[in-house]
């Protein structure tokens, strides 16, 4: 597995890889490996002829008092991990190579960024929408790989995609999640032993709201303050938000039929994590 730090070394590896007619799959991160990542690593494996992962702490999605500076590093065994699971080429680029002074032009994909997450973190998916056009545009990955642990930016990068016309297929992977049932997430690793525990109830609640709609309930907001009951239950836990969307779209489905999407964002502690379940509410399913 070679390591790539240079923006040119990396654009030139993958046309030469393209010249020989190589698959590129591609897994975008910010490192602090778990198991999350590397399924998705693992799935790149099986479909492509070439693995290649970034790891990026991307400056331009963090918010002013957001945890940039704290996010957890550890390029080295990051790489052992990514080696292990099928990794061909790991490119981590330098911040300033990646963002210079004079960088003027962002991506922003309308009506589905200011929404959920958005509306808590502001210019937060315009960051991750901007790093992963460039980062496309670098790597040039036939097929690229994003977790369904972050739905709303696998459903912006998709419609990104999609208006852009780049030339790159997106599988969307399901969520991993620890034996409680906690979503895996870099960011546990800030919770307490407390906070640990508390946290498990978000994947509880999660499962009652599917089980409501499974059991024919109906009633967007019924539904909510059921789940909602259940995590104000842990006094750790401060809720930002909680909402049944359709999936493509993210917009709030006032009577839950067909496909839906429930999808959280809680504070457990100082650390704020999110979660959701995806629920086929058709008959018979
Ligand atoms: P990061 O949080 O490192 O996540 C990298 C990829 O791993 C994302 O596609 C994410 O959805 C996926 N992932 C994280 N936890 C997962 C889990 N428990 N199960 C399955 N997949 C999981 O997401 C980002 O980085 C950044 O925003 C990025 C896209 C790299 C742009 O900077």
């Amino acid at each position: 597995m070679r390591i790539i730090r240079s923006l040119a070394a990396m654009s030139e590896v993958s046309r030469k890889l393209k010249e020989e007619g190589a698959r590129i799959g591609f897994v975008p991160t910010m490192g602090a490996f778990h198991q999350g990542h590397l399924s998705l690593v693992r799935q790149a494996r099986r479909d492509a002829d070439k693995v290649i992962v970034s790891i990026f702490v991307n400056p331009i999605q963090f918010g002013p008092k957001e945890d940039f500076k704290k996010y957890p590093r550890g390029l080295k065994g990051d790489c052992k991990l990514a080696k292990a699971a099928g990794a061909d080429f790991i490119f981590s680029p330098d911040k300033d190579r990646m963002f210079p002074r004079r960088f003027l032009t962002h991506v922003e994909v309308y009506g589905l960024s200011d929404v959920l997450c958005g509306r808590f973190r502001p210019g937060h998916f315009r960051g991750v929408a901007t790093v992963v056009a460039k980062l496309f545009n670098i790597v040039r990955p036939d097929i690229a790989y994003f977790g369904r642990k972050d739905a709303q930016q696998a459903t912006i990068i998709k419609r990104m995609v999609s208006d852009l016309n780049m030339p790159v297929r997106v599988k969307v992977m399901p969520i991993v999640r620890e034996k409680d049932g906690l979503a895996m997430s870099s960011r546990n690793a800030y919770l307490n032993k407390q906070e640990r525990e508390d946290s498990a109830v978000l994947f509880q609640a999660l499962n009652q709201g599917k089980a409501l709609i499974k059991q024919g309930k109906r009633n967007r907001k019924d539904i909510i303050n059921k789940i909602k009951a259940i995590i104000n239950k842990k006094n750790t836990a401060r809720i930002d938000y909680i909402e049944i969307i359709d999936p493509d779209c993210l917009t709030p489905l006032k009577a839950v039929r067909g496909k839906a999407l429930i999808a959280l964002a809680v504070y457990v502690g100082k650390t704020r994590l999110i979660d959701n379940v995806l629920i086929n509410s058709q008959p018979g399913n």
